[in-house]
């Protein structure tokens, strides 16, 4: 596991995207598993400023996206679709019909969750994954339960995470309270894995992830186990590993 200390938020970002932009350099048809969430939005914005620098081209690039909620349409603003057009897809020169998110629409969760696996078949597995951490341990949307999801699955989301996404909505009743999700067996199988964490807010959910035990109690905990791991976090969220003298 590498850990880069970055000394804010947009200096990780920038050092974030530098890797992605020399994992496309050096795999031009690289698979990009990308993540949602506040926290990898100032990696995109670096790699549009990178793209439009000419140091990263999206043409071949082909991009699978963790998680979506189920019943949000791509048009509907809170939707991970909307985010990733909004954020990265519209500003760089990606094949918008390689972008693949789960279909939030179909309402057969088992069909939708099917396909998205043999989606991530069909293109060869992830090169890249890109994730985010919720606070209670969370990646992708797999919460903390009693096994490790292995596969994409429809999840039941936990009450802190309703909360907790609850700011990008009108109130809280409008978050969706399920989600078709990327399952741990997709993520580890990646061969390269970018955790990016800040702010205090993660900050003992990430010392867990990283150093706890590993358990389907903190998802990311199994994160542990990928011989291909860099951390990209703030001192914020680094703050309780140094507490406790381990970096
Ligand atoms: C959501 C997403 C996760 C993300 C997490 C943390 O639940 N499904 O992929 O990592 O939120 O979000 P944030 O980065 O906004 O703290």
């Amino acid at each position: 596991m590498m850990i880069y200390q970055g000394k804010d938020y947009k200096d990780l970002s920038e050092k974030a995207a530098e890797i992605i932009a020399a994992e496309v350099f050096m795999k031009p048809d690289a698979v990009l598993g990308l993540a949602t969430g506040s926290t990898p939005i100032g990696v995109y914005e670096e790699l549009v400023k990178l793209y439009n620098m000419g140091r990263i081209d999206f043409s071949k690039v082909t991009s699978v996206n963790l998680d979506e909620y189920k019943g949000l349409s791509p048009e509907n603003e809170q939707s991970y679709r909307y985010f990733m057009n909004h954020y990265l897809f519209d500003h760089v020169n990606i094949d918008k019909s390689r972008t693949y998110v789960p279909n939030g629409l179909e309402e057969d969760s088992q069909k939708a969750c099917d396909e998205y696996n043999q989606l991530i078949e069909s293109v060869g597995g992830i090169d890249l994954q890109v994730l985010g951490l919720g606070g209670n341990g969370h990646i992708g949307f797999n919460e903390p339960g009693d096994v490790f999801d292995k596969v994409t699955h429809c999840v039941k989301l936990t009450e802190s995470t309703i909360e907790a996404n609850a700011r990008f909505f009108n109130s809280k009743e409008e978050v969706p309270t399920e989600a078709y999700s990327m399952g741990i067996q997709n993520i580890m199988s990646a061969k390269k894995i970018l955790l990016i964490a800040t702010g205090e807010r993660k900050a003992e959910a990430l010392y867990q992830a990283l150093y706890g035990p590993i358990s389907p109690k903190v998802p990311a905990s199994i994160l542990q186990l990928h011989n291909q791991l860099a951390v990209f976090a703030d001192p914020e969220a680094l703050s309780v590993i140094k507490e406790k003298g381990l970096l």
